[in-house]
């Protein structure tokens, strides 16, 4: 059993996406995969083929029905906002520890890969005492980092990696995932991560047609699992 904690330097940077190429990439070897994307927001049932959990049970090849929806995202809230306002719309709040004890569960339970997309970036507040950072510390699950290559990022993902390791988090590849329309190069991007990355894998993945084009970045980040 391996378990792997998909997480970003913030919100649409492309963990879904990741996790879609991951995902193929580890059925295509054969390997047993399961995702979860346990906290959701924006969340329209009636267009739930296209959320993060449609779309990562399509990749799995299972039904995007309610009852597997409810299985890999518990937690789901209608307002497209961070968890914590999304959950206060609904005069709700996030059990913490019901989720962290949602993903060991799951985590002892699944054979073969388990991918978990955590929510937003790395600092997101899952109410008013915890982060998606305290997520992951609890969980102490190697993580994929993904980080963007937009104008800006190069800051945003330094201090995301200082915030890691001060949690002594392991990162198993920091992705970058190609921004729309950045003028930014690519590569150049990932050269400059790996400067600063110590020992960790830099990959850089272009931007592709769709999440069911291969890419050999896939396979690489998935060989290491
Ligand atoms: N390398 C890429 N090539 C093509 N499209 C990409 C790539 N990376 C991300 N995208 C697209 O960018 C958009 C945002 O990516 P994605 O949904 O994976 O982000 P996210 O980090 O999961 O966002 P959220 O915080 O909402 O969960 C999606 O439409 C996705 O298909
Ligand atoms: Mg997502």
């Amino acid at each position: 059993m391996t378990a792997i904690f998909i997480t970003a330097t913030g919100t649409d940077v492309g963990k879904t996406f990741v996790a879609r190429g991951l995902i193929r990439a580890l059925r295509a070897r054969g390997q047993p995969v399961d995702a979860l994307k346990p906290l959701v927001t924006g969340f329209v049932p009636d267009e739930a083929e296209g959320s993060d959990s449609g779309l990562l049970l399509a990749a799995l090849g299972r039904p995007v029905s309610p009852d597997e929806i409810a299985r890999v995202s518990p937690w789901c809230f209608a307002a497209p906002l961070s968890p914590d306002m999304a959950a206060r719309r609904e005069n709700r709040t996030i059990d913490f520890p019901a989720v962290v004890d949602f993903c060991r569960d799951a985590i002892a339970a699944t054979p073969g890969t388990l991918l978990i997309e955590g929510v937003g970036g790395i600092m997101v507040p899952l109410g008013h005492q915890h982060t998606v950072l305290d997520w992951m510390t609890e969980l102490g699950l190697p993580l994929v980092v993904v980080a963007g290559s937009y104008l800006g990022s190069i800051s945003h993902t330094l201090t995301a990696l200082d915030v890691l390791d001060r949690r002594r988090l392991k990162i198993v590849t920091l992705v970058v995932s190609e921004t729309s329309g950045s003028p930014v190069p690519l590569e150049e991007t990932r050269e400059v991560f790996a400067q600063f990355a110590g020992n960790t894998e830099v990959v850089a993945l272009p931007r592709l047609a769709s999440a069911k084009t291969p890419h050999p970045v896939f396979e690489q980040i998935a060989s290491r699992f």
